[in-house]
């Protein structure tokens, strides 16, 4: 099942961002994929916003370090693989315990990900995930395509969005 949203400034994503946040799960996993500037920061400080990440919190992409952890009603997670060159350095980062906790991860630039010989599963263990695909569509407007996948029958709560 999918569902697509429309936004139409960086304003707009945020708030579609914490209605998402708000109906996000603990141990949900969140890829976003995306060309630079499409809007994966700024939509996931609105997820952050929406699982209570408090509004002081600056939700930026995490750098050196490649995951932030913000402290929500659950943890969430913000990891951005933009420098990722080869899956040999997402080794020692600690990642499948991140991705197997109790928090929600959101990751950027997930496609660095997928590039297990069977393309279709991700890296580090992750066997059900959540994806949005984020395209540039005009200056300010940007088209969202949210699925699910391998959570099986049952409905997502995030479904409710709908
Ligand atoms: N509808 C929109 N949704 C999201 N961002 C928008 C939108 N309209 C304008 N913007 C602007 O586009 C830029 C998106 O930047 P952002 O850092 O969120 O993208 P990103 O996908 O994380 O980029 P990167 O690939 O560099 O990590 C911001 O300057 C934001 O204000
Ligand atoms: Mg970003």
């Amino acid at each position: 099942m999918n569902i697509q949203f429309e936004t139409h400034s960086a304003d707009d994503a945020l708030i579609l961002g914490e209605k998402i946040g708000r109906h996000l799960e603990a141990g949900d996993i969140v890829f976003l994929f995306g060309d630079l500037g499409a809007g994966k920061t700024t939509l996931t400080q609105g997820i952050a916003r929406g699982l209570g990440v408090a509004k002081e919190e600056y939700v930026r992409s995490p750098t050196f370090t490649l995951v932030n952890q913000y402290k929500g009603k659950i943890p969430v997670f913000h990891i951005d693989l933009y420098r990722i060159e080869s899956p040999h350095e997402l080794e020692d980062l600690g990642l499948e315990e991140v991705f197997s906790s109790e928090g929600v991860s959101i990751v950027e630039w997930a496609e660095k990900l997928f590039t297990h010989e069977d393309a279709s599963l991700p890296l580090l263990g992750i066997e059900r995930w959540i994806e949005i695909h984020i395209k540039i569509e005009q200056k300010d407007s940007r088209k969202l395509d949210l699925k699910t996948r391998n959570m099986g029958s049952t409905e997502h709560p995030v479904f409710a969005l709908h």
